[in-house]
């Protein structure tokens, strides 16, 4: 079993996909990032979340002191290996309501289990995650036009990965695509995340 205290993450990027729409914007987008981060000679998994079987937190705060989720047995026991292992984590959402999608939330939900508490009110907390120069990056892409019609979504992304440990790198928010995989006629768009992938892959 991988130890997160022994083992140091290594040169990966873990791509995590939070449509549930096949085909769609975010497919595109994660496929165009891999590309770049496969130039730049790096090794890396995608994960679309709608392929997986994933429920929500269900506090039971085992985790607090197993430091691993004992209370949810699912598909998230595949993936925490995967987040252990890799140094950049690349997370993309569309947007649904204002906010990050219910896959993207519930898997932000599931890391609750990387984080150290103590007994102080409010609980003072750091994570295991943290100082072991992971990088991150989120992109959140919605229909609308302006920021506000986004909402959270970016930062429902992004401040859980500070929180976690992770140095972002880049903050994405792509605006006014609406249809399936409309992202894909836009080619500058298409290359411009080819480059983010490229470039976060050097920054590893
Ligand atoms: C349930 C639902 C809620 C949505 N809410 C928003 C929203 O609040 N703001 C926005 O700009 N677009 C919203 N959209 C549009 C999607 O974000 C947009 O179509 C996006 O390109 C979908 O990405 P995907 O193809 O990766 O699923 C919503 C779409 C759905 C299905």
């Amino acid at each position: 079993m991988l130890n997160y205290r022994q083992d140091k993450p290594k040169k990966k990027i873990l791509c995590i996909g939070a449509s549930p729409r096949k085909g769609g914007n975010s497919d595109a987008i994660l496929d165009s990032i891999q590309k770049g981060i496969a130039r730049a000679n790096i090794e890396s998994n995608s994960i679309l979340l709608r392929n997986f079987s994933i429920s929500s937190c269900i506090g039971c705060e085992r985790c607090r002191k197993e430091k691993e989720c004992g209370g949810v047995d699912d598909d998230m026991q595949k993936i925490y290996p995967l987040i252990i292992q890799s140094s950049g984590l690349v997370l993309i959402s569309p947007a649904h309501n204002y906010n990050v999608s219910a896959l993207m939330k519930i898997f932000i939900d599931r890391l609750y289990r990387f984080y150290n508490f103590n007994n102080d009110h409010p609980r003072g907390w750091s994570s295991q995650l943290m100082d072991q120069n992971r990088k991150a990056v989120a992109v959140a892409i919605g229909e609308q036009l302006n920021k506000e019609d986004l909402g959270f979504t970016l930062n429902g992304m992004v401040w859980p990965l500070q929180a976690l440990g992770y140095e972002v790198a880049a903050k994405e928010q792509i605006y006014g695509k609406f249809q399936r995989g409309i992202v894909k006629k836009d080619l500058s768009l298409m290359k411009y995340f080819e480059e983010l992938g490229f470039k976060f892959a050097k920054l590893l």
